[in-house]
């Protein structure tokens, strides 16, 4: 079986790879990734995409076609993945998130792919008050990366897919230790402040609502939607992918990172607005469909990773909030030192189309 994983050299990426070389012994696995992070690694003892059988650099919105030819499926986890990457570089996210998925999706179809898993986003119920959100319940994005997700999915029902199996994975909040560590998720961050100054500030009233998945959970629900038959789903399926028991409140998760750094302390901000991202969510279609690839990790194991891996790493950047462990300071970064332009493509590169834009120097501002 031949995978292109798309979006490979990110924090899911590393985890996944690890995890299919692993279960699916045979597979011939290919990476496609521009390369935006590829640099960020956490101590890790093998650059991830050694396990890898071919690598390719090149911009999503750019992919080559060819490179479809013969793989049986697509595991796309492209993206600008965030709230703070999207709000700040909003009609780009628009592009990447949702028009190269879209071709991306079709291109797989007309070349008789098998299988297409695209990593979706729990954060599309964005605020839902009342009961946990099941996949039939209406959406409320509030982000451009949450309508990015809305946007993809919609557009992957409607297409013609040839037969093509699409899975769309409305993964939870994903959280746990990568070799491409993110620490702008809430439970890395938790940890991280715990590690660092020994004070977990909680930057909204800990009231929020949060599901959480931890990597390597992703990667086993990745692992079966690629695997997954018509039979069980259907030719479109979008799902919420994660586990009831993972809906937790911010402030449970802090006391929960808490009671695993000694002398750890929590400290709440009660006069801060209410955080308008809060929802629960419904995973029993999961369940029904996946009782085999449903999650596994629990959270206490999740924060012990994290804190083993960072504590392994020598991690004590107190001022890790304005790191590049936080992808939208990485990305600014690159756009400081003139290599990335605000269109976010790579200013060294004469990829098609873009060759004028590297030479406005405004596109580095
Ligand atoms: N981390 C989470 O909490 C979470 C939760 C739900 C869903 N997801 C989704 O899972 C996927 C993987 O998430 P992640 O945390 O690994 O994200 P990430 O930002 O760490 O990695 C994304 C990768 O995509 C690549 N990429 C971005 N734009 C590109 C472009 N124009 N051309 C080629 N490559 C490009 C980046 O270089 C990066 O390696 C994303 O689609 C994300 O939206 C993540």
């Amino acid at each position: 079986m031949r995978i292109l994983i798309t979006g490979n050299m990110g924090y899911v990426g590393p985890v996944l790879t690890k995890f299919l070389r692993d279960t699916l012994r045979d597979a011939e696995l290919i990476g496609f990734d521009t390369g935006y992070f590829g640099h960020s690694l956490t101590g890790a003892g093998l650059l991830p995409e050694a396990l890898l059988d071919r690598q390719v650099f090149g911009d999503i919105r750019e992919f080559p076609p060819e490179l479809l030819d013969g793989v049986d499926a697509v595991v796309h986890l492209c993206a600008i993945s965030n709230d703070p990457m999207g709000n700040k570089f909003e009609a780009v996210t628009g592009e990447i998130n949702r028009d190269a998925t879209v071709r991306i999706a079709r291109l797989a179809a007309e070349r008789r792919v098998k299988s297409f898993v695209f990593a979706s986003s729990c954060s599309m119920y964005g605020y839902a008050e009342g009961g946990a959100r099941k996949e039939s319940d209406p959406t409320n994005p509030l982000t451009a990366y949450a309508r990015s997700k809305i946007g993809s999915e919609k557009a992957m029902a409607e297409l013609d897919r040839k037969g093509m199996l699409v899975t769309s994975l409305r993964f939870a909040t994903a959280c746990g230790m990568s070799d491409r560590l993110r620490l702008d998720l809430v439970l890395n961050d938790f940890v991280a402040c715990a590690l660092t100054s020994g004070e977990i500030t909680v930057l909204s009233d800990g009231t929020p609502w949060r599901p959480l998945i931890d990597v390597e959970d992703m990667a086993r629900a990745i692992s079966w939607a690629i695997r997954r038959r018509r039979e069980n789903g259907g030719d479109f399926l979008a799902v919420n992918a994660g586990r009831d028991e993972s809906n937790y409140q911010v402030r449970d998760l802090a006391e929960a990172v808490a009671r695993h750094v000694p002398g750890a302390t929590v400290s709440i901000n009660t006069n801060a607005p209410p955080d308008k991202r809060s929802y629960r969510v419904d995973f029993a279609l999961f369940r029904s469909l996946a009782p085999d690839s449903i999650p596994q990790v629990t959270l206490d194991q999740s924060i012990e990773r994290l804190r083993d891996g960072l504590t392994g790493m020598g991690f004590k950047d107190k001022d890790f909030r304005s790191s590049p462990y936080m992808r939208l300071k990485t990305l600014e970064s690159h756009m400081a030192a003139g290599r990335l332009g605000s269109d976010l493509r790579w200013r060294f590169r004469a990829a098609g189309g873009v060759a004028g834009e590297r030479t406005r120097p405004q596109d580095a501002a």
